[in-house]
């Protein structure tokens, strides 16, 4: 005889401690920072949620670093006040986008500089960190060190004059500031000088095995995570600074450490310990330091090194912390073939589709699901998006559900009818219903949420086969029985898509689960047949999803290159010259004058011979302008000319001055002329 004897599959763990990666709040949240960690994050959570676990989800802004503080410059605002605003922006849209975070805290608040201090010294008591003293570039004038950031210059590999001290962005090198030629501080134009500073390192070369034997013992983690560890490991790991000379930041918790913060990877992760206390008060232990919790990070796969490697490393040499169980890491969405980029522009902002899309969330996280960048970077598209809207969403499930219900209402008043007998298809899809639940944790259990979205729409698809093939519309009069048991199975896998849609589309979820009458339901409910018992009322039925018109998409579209196009944005703007005398300005003579004659110079495509009035004389200038004017429409106009530059020769013409001209990032010029009438010759300064 066989005894089969059931061994339940249950967790090793006892609880979950989910995190997303804390956004640097210096911008608003668009559909890049979406798809690579807060709606996975999400799905997953909302997943354990439903089955019942108990589940934390750690999430806030990411206060510090240098970025934030060279947003603050250039909005001539203060590092606070750039916070305060991302801050709330971003806590507002991912509410609003169904981003179900347990708490959404920030790193500037008390609670995280004590925290993140205060771990930073028990290291520094243990005596794990090394100190060393290096050469770091000091800028005289501004009185502080400079960031990578803050260093500009020449590049070494291909001279290109921008480059900054972390790297090169016409080549794509990573340089260190040392190796850019002719340095520059962007605080003050100044050639920053070299000056010794001691700065507290993470001995990562001496932890290595123990950090090696950590990733070897994940080997399931996804494989690019899996792999970028690897080759962390393979070029070897090297001690690295965790206090940098900064203002902006956790001030360094020791004596001899003025003028220094935590370095923000340092502070940064520890946010989420942070925030967890806050959340939970001493309870928070529990979830960090028990070995029966498990604790995952979802990043973007730029994030890898800090997760995988600085932050286990930190916490293992702490301790008293248990290290993360795994780290699914997303690649990068791109739209519509290209970069998604703050500084150009070219993004879909998560508050702004809120605005134009409302009651849309679903929609969104429906087609960044099932376009997720999981395995490789994707791309978003507008007509992506339309698709998956109306070929899926609208044309499958929302048509399913909405067939069932409109015809439960007009057969039988929205009651739920007695199914007598089943029929062979009635078995074949009941019995199918009943695998989806662990199909679809499969792959969720996995991080494989496009798969597991999929078979979730398998399920609808199973639906709508159903009621096609069975047609009750065409016997409603003839076989009531039977119309009968075809409306009570529709209306049961109804309510099991209810359940387990909810995850991906809670919007939607809830709306279907108050169309059916049905709530408090939990993941494994939906293997169930019966959760709608023969007389229960349902409610009013409505569309969960409509169409999505070309005119919309079109005019998506239109606004990502428009706003493109429009923006001058922040890094096109060049960033201040070197500070200059008002004597040395003074030297300059500008002149009011008025454009007499213009030609162009023959054999050029940019060149228009000038005669230009300046009230002292008549001159000739050549301007490099004819793509912008054309020499008939300028006579008469009102310039800026510079009268004292010394005589050159262009094209064989001898230009005796230059015109001033304003230009924007994509080089369309424009004439600086006094705003009243001003004589010729009158003097600008
Ligand atoms: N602010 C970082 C980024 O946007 C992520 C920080 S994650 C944390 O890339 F672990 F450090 F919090
Ligand atoms: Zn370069």
């Amino acid at each position: 005889m066989n005894v089969i004897i059931f061994v339940p599959i249950v967790s090793k763990f006892k609880r979950h401690l989910i995190t997303a990666a804390l956004p640097y709040a210096n911008g608003p949240v668009h559909v890049g920072h979406l798809a690579g960690c807060y709606l996975p994050a999400d799905i997953y959570v909302r997943y354990l949620r439903s089955k019942g676990e108990d589940v934390k989800f750690i999430c806030g802004s990411d206060e510090h670093g240098v970025p934030i503080t060279i947003k603050a410059k250039k909005e001539g605002i203060t590092p606070q006040q750039v916070v305060d605003k991302y801050h709330g922006m971003m806590d507002a849209s991912f509410k609003e986008f169904g981003i179900s975070f347990d708490i959404y805290s920030r790193t500037s608040k008390k609670i995280h500089h004590e925290t993140a201090a205060g771990f930073f010294k028990t290291l520094y008591d243990k005596g794990v960190f090394t100190e060393e003293v290096t050469e770091q570039y000091y800028d005289e004038k501004a009185n502080q060190f400079l960031a990578d950031r803050y260093i500009t210059g020449t590049c070494p590999k291909c001279n290109n004059e921008n480059a900054y001290g972390d790297q090169c962005e016409k080549c794509g090198s990573s340089l260190s500031p040392t190796e850019l030629i002719n340095p520059k501080s962007t605080l003050s134009g100044e050639k920053p000088v070299l000056k010794k500073t001691k700065n507290w390192f993470l001995p990562l070369d001496k932890m290595q095995p123990q950090i090696s034997a950590y990733i070897e013992s994940h080997k399931d983690w996804k494989s690019n995570v899996y792999g970028q560890c690897k080759s962390w490991l393979d070029q070897k790991l090297q001690p690295r600074a965790m206090t940098r000379d900064l203002d902006w930041g956790v001030k360094v918790p020791l004596k001899d450490a003025e003028g220094k913060v935590l370095y923000v990877w340092f502070d940064a992760p520890i946010g989420y310990i942070s925030a967890t206390k806050e959340l939970l008060g001493d309870d928070w232990k529990k979830y960090w330091q028990d070995k029966e919790s498990r604790l995952i990070h979802f990043i973007g796969k730029d994030n890898i090194v800090f997760h995988c490697i600085i932050f286990p490393a930190m916490l293992m040499a702490h301790g008293e912390y248990i290290t993360p169980d795994n780290v699914p890491a997303n690649e990068f969405l791109n739209l519509e073939g290209d970069k998604i980029s703050t500084s150009r522009n070219w993004a879909v902002w998560l508050h702004e589709y809120l605005e134009e899309f409302k009651g849309k969330q679903d929609v969104l996280r429906y087609a960044l699901c099932a376009n997720a960048p999981e395995a490789k970077d994707n791309d978003f598209t507008w007509k992506d998006f339309q698709a998956r809207n109306n070929n899926e969403l609208v044309a499958i499930l929302g048509n399913f559900v909405n067939r069932t219900l409109v015809l439960s209402e007009k057969y039988y008043g929205g009651k739920v009818p007695q199914a007598d007998e089943y029929n062979k298809n009635d078995l074949y899809l009941l019995e199918e219903l009943k695998k989806f639940p662990d199909k679809i944790s499969a792959s969720l259990d996995a991080f494989r949420l496009r798969e597991a979205l999929s078979e979730l729409m398998n399920l609808a698809r199973a639906g709508n086969k159903y009621l096609a093939d069975n047609e009750p519309w065409k016997i409603a009069a003839s076989d009531e029985k039977r119309v009968r048991s075809v409306m009570n199975i529709s209306l049961q896998v109804c309510a099991s898509l209810s359940v387990l849609m909810e995850p991906f589309l809670p919007f939607s979820a809830a709306k279907l689960g108050g169309m059916l009458n049905l709530k408090g339901l939990r993941w494994r409910d939906a293997e169930r047949t019966d959760l709608l018992k023969a007389g229960h009322q349902l409610g009013t039925a409505s569309l969960l999803y409509d169409k999505i018109e070309d005119e919309v998409i079109e005019a998506q579209v239109n606004k990502l290159h428009e706003s493109k196009k429009m923006n001058a944005t922040p890094s096109s703007i060049l960033p201040q010259k070197a500070e200059t005398s008002f004597d040395d300005f003074s030297k300059m003579d500008i002149r009011v004058g008025t454009i007499l004659e213009a030609e162009r110079v023959p054999k050029t495509d940019k060149l228009l011979k000038l005669k230009i009035d300046t009230g002292i004389d008549q001159r000739t200038v050549v301007s490099g302008i004819a793509a912008d004017y054309k020499p008939e429409e300028i006579i008469g106009q009102k310039v800026a000319i510079l009268v004292n530059l010394a005589p050159r020769k262009i094209k064989g013409i001898e230009s005796q001055g230059m015109i001033l001209m304003a230009e924007n990032a994509e080089g369309k010029l424009a004439f600086v002329s006094p705003t009243r009438d001003i004589n010729n010759g009158g003097l600008i300064k």
